[in-house]
């Protein structure tokens, strides 16, 4: 029977045997159909009423409403509500067509048997996809649970935590999702909100599945396999991808959520920070030896430490004394300076002392007690009391820009560095406590740390511009995001930097992320790179961790193999806290040096390749890193796989992450790959196998799929001066000696260069010996001074006789043949011209 037949007959088949359930009876629990299932214009309308008893915590809601949504071709979305009284709802606006779309690759099914199933079904190969039982369904003032079954244990995502594996442990284990000021701790809910999760079906196939929903919330991981949500309040509202590749998936969850901002070019070189340089001589000398030792380097931090006592919107000027001038100094030298800013302003400084304080009083604007009058007062780094900002009033946002902007003017900072945004509270609670009430107390606590929603933070009775902080509190990060990013763009009038420690759904249109106060220890550097891919999937691809480890003092070893795994963090920063030794790389001594030096010539040398991901992330919503999984869904030993991962398709990083180790066990999935230093060949018996790869201190196992062209530039220590360098080509061929891919080019620091088409973008070809260019975009004028130096070829089968370019001969000199089938060849090419290069 055909699908849609099927849901219609299935639909009028339940509403008959509804009538049944409306009868309340006890021992039955949770929801029943009421009438007809409806046809709306957007989808369909499904009353609900509840059943007999009473679930756990009471206070059940009796009327429901599910309304089906068919989104797009690939989007559908379901809400469950009450329709009678308007619950909080997270003021993320996604699309809803006025429509039904037409042709959808999902079906819906009720099932109309006691258990009272609701699916939603992959056309293509009959997989469903989501199963749940209205019959267990909880909706309750206060406590909301649904439960799924999902088509495979390959489930990966939810967020933010630190887990021992990418793809998750579905042993009834528990994630709790609330924001919070929590250095990494295995399973606990860290600093950001992403109730997001991928699941690869058995076939192959991916969708995504997103809970919108802002509350202190959790999700157990059953082996059936199964999912159980539990949130304590809003609405249930989900929102499902169906890919049918991973990539689609996000692809479709970003067009939903908002696309990937495009980071400044600088921001992806790399970038220096600690907490706790003692003065700005100190930061004078680790700018020193990084310029001594010639190590490539973009981004300079100042913690706030560069604040006079820890006051937002100030500079020290005494142990930073002259730092605008440094500042400018750095500027001149092509590097680039972010400062930090903390969401909470002392309230206790003399009168007339702290205008930023003393406006935002003024203007009414911090975070209120649970009267909606008072000021939320709390203490946290800066002196004294606190208070608040309330990022949700638009006053709010105003004042926070122009503070912003203000500042610009004492401190020329490039971005800025949003930390401690979860708010974070070094009380439990605000002063004087929380009222022992529904709201700090609620009958059921989600599995959060400590159990409780206001340890180092607010109290969740609070009041904010859109209600309770018991519904707000975990986008208070979130809500700060769009007034910083267009606070910097008026201040410097170039593109907005913004690094954000909370994130929550649709973060990555303004902000990039790190992964918080990790460790300096092993085991952190393997959770690391699941914390890069588990961001990717949530649509915030500019992602790394504190490379070397935050806590504890780092060793050598141990911050050298960092530094070359963190050399491939699409944000590659080493940040580290008060106290804790210094661990640039420059402090180490000339055998560190030189490693970190030529690990970070490779970043940068193959930043071109990576920049136009991070265009492609933001134009078309693709991952930037990504786990092999996500490019072999239909091998399962990449399922599994997180010591690796892959820049776009095409790049494999794979780290040395254990002690006095010089190898590294790499995976291959079936496909053509070249060691990226000598071009050679990874023959095919090591297809499907975990190969051991030696990797003595100063390597980082790479490879190159093939199938790919990456374009490259010769390095330099500033990405300003990288730029200006000649670019190559690096053609990796597949079994057919073919290959594609593409370059993204602007001027690398405009704001908007996307949207007003200021760019230039080419794709590349290669197929029978032919290498070939079109240009697709071609409107930004600085190519005219750019060259490609290099095309280098790896896979060719012979010794070509010629290679002609664009008709001419080009010198044999120029053209080098290595017998692994690596053919490098030097030419001279504006790159605004199309290229045709033959071999013959
Ligand atoms: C906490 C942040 O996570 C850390 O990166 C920073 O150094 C300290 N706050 C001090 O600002």
């Amino acid at each position: 029977m055909e699908r849609n037949k099927k849901l219609h007959f299935l639909a009028l088949a339940l509403a008959v045997l509804s009538q049944a359930y409306a009868v309340r009876e006890d021992g039955l629990y949770g929801y029943s159909l009421t009438g007809k299932p409806e046809k709306t214009e957007k989808g369909w309308r499904v009353a609900l009423s509840r059943r007999g008893t009473a679930s756990l915590y009471g206070n059940d809601i009796p009327q429901l409403v599910l309304d089906v949504e068919f989104q797009t071709e690939d989007r559908v979305r379901f809400k469950i509500y009450d329709p009678n009284n308007q619950r909080f709802e997270v003021p993320l606006k996604i699309e809803s067509p006025p429509l039904a779309a037409a042709d959808t690759s999902y079906d819906i099914e009720f099932v109309n048997d006691l258990s009272l199933r609701f699916k939603i079904i992959r056309k293509a190969t009959g997989t469903v996809l989501w199963d749940t039982s209205l019959a267990d369904l909880v909706f309750s003032q206060q406590y909301l649970r649904i439960s799924t079954n999902v088509p495979s244990s390959s489930v990966y995502g939810f967020g933010e935590h630190q887990h021992p594996s990418f793809k998750h442990n579905m042993n009834h284990i528990t994630y709790g999702m609330y924001s919070r000021d929590q250095s990494p701790k295995m399973n606990a809910n860290l600093y950001g909100v992403h109730p997001f999760y991928m699941c690869i079906e058995t076939d192959a196939n991916a969708h995504g599945v997103l809970f919108l929903n802002a509350n202190a919330q959790d999700v157990t991981l059953h082996p059936e396999p199964s999912l159980t949500f539990r949130t304590i309040g809003g609405v249930l509202d989900f929102y499902v991808f169906l890919g049918p590749t991973p990539e689609n998936v996000i692809q479709q969850y970003t067009e939903a959520i908002g696309r990937p901002h495009l980071p400044p070019y600088w921001s992806l070189g790399y970038q220096l920070s600690r907490w706790g340089y003692p003065d700005i001589g100190a930061v004078e000398q680790v700018v020193k030896r990084m310029t001594e030792y010639g190590i490539p380097y973009d981004v300079q931090y100042g913690d706030i430490d560069y604040m006079d006592r820890k006051l937002d919107f100030t500079y020290d000027k005494e142990k930073y004394a002259g730092l605008p001038e440094f500042m400018q100094e750095l500027k001149k030298d092509g590097l680039h300076y972010v400062i930090i800013l903390d969401p909470f302003l002392s309230k206790d400084q003399a009168r007339g002392a702290y205008q930023p304080y003393e406006l935002g009083e003024q203007l009414g604007i911090w975070v209120k007690n649970s009267d909606g009058v008072t000021p939320a007062v709390g203490q946290a780094l800066a002196p004294g009391n606190s208070v608040y900002p309330d990022y949700f009033n638009p006053k709010t946002a105003d004042w926070w820009t122009q503070m912003c902007v203000q500042f610009h003017n004492v401190l020329p900072y490039d971005g800025i560095w949003l930390d401690m945004n979860e708010p974070s509270n070094f009380l439990d609670g605000q002063i004087p406590g929380c009222a022992h009430n529904n709201l700090n107390n609620p009958p059921y606590i989600p599995r959060i740390s400590d159990s409780s929603l206001f340890q180092s933070t607010l109290c969740p009775d609070s009041k904010t511009f859109l209600g309770d902080l018991y519904d707000t509190h975990s986008l208070f990060g979130w809500s700060e995001a769009p007034p910083t990013f267009q606070a910097i763009k008026e201040a410097t009038g170039k593109r907005p930097f913004v690094l954000s420690r909370s994130t929550f759904v649709g973060n990555g249109k303004y902000t990039a992320h790190w992964l918080g106060d990790n460790h300096a220890l092993w085991e952190d550097m393997h959770t690391s790179i699941i914390g890069i891919l588990e961001f990717n999937l949530f649509g915030i691809p500019q992602v790394g961790a504190d490379i070397c480890g935050f806590y504890y003092d780092t060793t050598f070893e141990l911050c050298l193999r960092w530094t070359q795994l963190g050399a491939f963090y699409p944000l590659s920063r080493n940040h580290n806290a008060f106290g804790q030794k210094e661990q640039d790389p420059g402090v180490f001594g000339l055998e560190f040096a030189t490693i970190a030096r030529s690990t970070l010539q490779i970043r940068y040398s193959l930043l071109p390749y990576l920049y136009t991901l991070f265009f492609e992330a933001h134009a078309f919503g693709n991952t930037v890193a990504r786990g092999l999984m996500h490019e072999f869904p239909a091998d399962p030993q990449t399922h599994e796989i997180d010591t690796a991962f892959l820049w776009g398709s095409a790049f494999m990083i794979a780290p040395v992450l254990q002690e006095a180790t010089r190898s590294v066990d790499v995976y291959f999935p079936e496909a053509p790959w070249f060691d990226y230093y000598t071009g050679d060949k990874v023959p095919e018996s090591s297809h499907r196998k975990h190969v051991n790869i030696n990797a003595p201190l100063e390597k980082i196992p790479l490879f190159i799929r093939g199938g790919y062209i990456l374009p490259t530039q010769t390095p330099a220590v500033r990405t300003a001066k990288s730029r200006l360098n000649p670019f190559g080509l690096i053609v990796a061929l597949d079994e057919q000696g073919q290959a594609t891919g593409s370059l993204f080019w602007d001027d690398g620091d405009s704001a908007d260069t996307v949207e007003n088409g200021n760019y230039f973008y080419a794709r590349y070809t290669y197929r029978e010996g032919h290498l070939k260019t079109s240009i697709v975009n071609n409107n930004y004028r600085g190519v005219d001074s750019l060259i490609y130096d290099t095309v280098q070829i790896l896979g060719v089968t012979s010794r070509p006789n010629a290679v002609v370019m664009n008709g001419k001969a080009i010198r044999r000199s120029d053209i080098h043949y290595q017998e692994n089938g690596k053919l490098v060849v030097h030419l001279s090419v504006p790159l605004g011209e199309e290229l045709d290069l033959i071999l013959q």
